[in-house]
């Protein structure tokens, strides 16, 4: 599962209405955008996957009617945006069920999908159940690497879904995380892209929470690669303006200005998921010190409302003194929780990528770990443009697997599995 991206921010800060995210105002109007995180079951195993590390301890899911009651509860608060995601969401059988019922509640729909599982007469009867709008996701352009980096083969697979999406009349959208592997292939991922006639392609560069936190070492690029390959964006952006919308998001670390993350905390977003845990963001579950409401225990109003969970980094009263005297910080509103957590161990810190953070080294030592291991790789050897059995191993890369997170649960220091693609 990929986060909700920058496309997905803008869209729902669109439909606010104006002031929702305001730091005036401790408690906003409403969860504008209901994330939906089905499962967290999934057929693939992306070294990117922003699902928790620990999810093997988090598997039971959800009713139908329960999903439904927190439909019915969020669309009366006032939600306009439902996402539909996972783990991979076409796992559970019900989805036409959930998504018909969202449809008549008015929502707008959105499936976020590796499209595995989505076969002609599902997409089918899913368009019929009212779906507004399908994200497939693609891990690059090569069947070698796409397969690489997710540890399954589902390269062609996802071709036919894709020419199954546009024969159902969906807009095209399609979406790839980007990192040190693709990055020297983006203009071949924009042309795979346009040769399937998607309209919208998010290029995703990598944020490191979840799986990509554990492999941020082998995954990060360095600065030199994303201004090559932001060029090469922005040459195909031009040169295919009024056919195909590129949304390039921002590699953070190497931003000057940190990012609004969730357009600030419980002001627009509720994650909810697969046990039915409410989030303010998909990754918030991996912090410490939170006793977040379950949604079978409590309404959707009262978590918006009442929660410390949903409270506690709304307005400024925990910021820091770096960022209540930063003129940023109704815009930024404080940057990313999450983000502040992992590299710093505490939550309540400056966001590290910001310039003006105590902790900005760490991000800076961090980028020179990826420019180096970019220039000996360059002296060694050329870029392999391919998968290598094996590689996954001298990459040190940890693959989203069900062992790799019991291991992970049970914190068995140096037991981690490294998964190696399938031969
Ligand atoms: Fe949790 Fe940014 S991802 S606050």
């Amino acid at each position: 599962m990929n986060a909700p991206t920058e496309a997905q921010t803008l869209a729902a800060l669109q439909t606010a209405p104006a002031g929702a995210a305001s730091l005036a105002r401790p408690v906003p109007g409403a969860p504008m955008w209901l994330l939906a995180e089905l499962t967290y079951k999934c057929p693939l195993h992306c070294v990117f996957c922003s699902n928790p590390t620990d999810y093997a301890a988090h598997m039971s899911e959800l009713s139908t009617e329960d999903w439904l009651r927190v439909f019915r509860e969020g669309r009366a608060m006032g939600a306009v945006q439902l996402g539909l995601s996972g783990g991979e969401p076409l796992l559970r059988d019900d989805l036409e069920v959930l998504v018909a019922e969202a449809r008549k509640l008015g929502f707008y729909i959105n499936l976020i999908t590796s499209g595995i599982g989505l076969t002609e007469k599902r997409a089918s009867a899913l368009k019929e159940a009212g779906l507004d709008h399908i994200q497939l996701s693609f891990q690059d352009s090569t069947k070698e690497l796409n397969d690489f980096l997710s540890s399954t083969r589902t390269f062609d697979l996802k071709n036919k879904v894709a020419a199954i999406i546009k024969s159902q009349g969906y807009p095209m959208v399609l979406n790839c995380v980007m990192h040190r592997y693709n990055l020297p292939q983006v203009g071949r991922i924009i042309e795979m892209a346009e040769s399937m006639g998607a309209e919208f392609l998010e290029l995703a560069n990598t944020q490191y929470y979840g799986w990509a936190w554990h492999n941020r070492a082998a995954l990060m690029p360095s600065h030199a690669e994303l201004i090559e390959a932001e060029k090469i964006v922005d040459s195909h952006r031009a040169r295919l303006a009024g056919r195909m919308k590129i949304l390039w998001v921002s590699p953070d670390y190497y931003d000057a200005k940190v990012k609004p993350c969730m357009a600030g905390w419980g002001s627009l977003f509720m994650v909810i998921a697969p046990d039915g845990l409410a989030l303010p963001c998909h990754s918030a579950r991996m912090l410490p010190g939170f006793d977040f409401p379950n949604v079978t225990e409590h309404s959707i109003a009262s978590i918006w409302r009442d929660s410390d969970a949903f409270n506690r980094y709304r307005g400024t009263s925990w910021m820091s003194e770096t960022c209540l005297s930063c003129d940023e910080h109704p815009k930024d509103f404080g940057g990313c929780r999450c983000q502040a957590f992992l590299v710093t161990g505490s939550a309540e810190a400056t966001d590290p990528v910001c310039p003006k953070s105590p902790d900005r080294h760490l991000i800076d030592e961090a980028i020179a770990v990826a420019d180096a291991a970019a220039s000996s790789s360059l002296t060694a050897q050329p870029q392999p443009l391919r998968f290598v059995a094996g590689a996954a191993k001298g990459g040190g890369m940890l693959f989203r697997t069900d062992a790799n997170s019991r291991t992970l649960v049970d914190a068995v220091p140096g037991a981690l599995e490294i998964a190696t693609p399938h031969a």
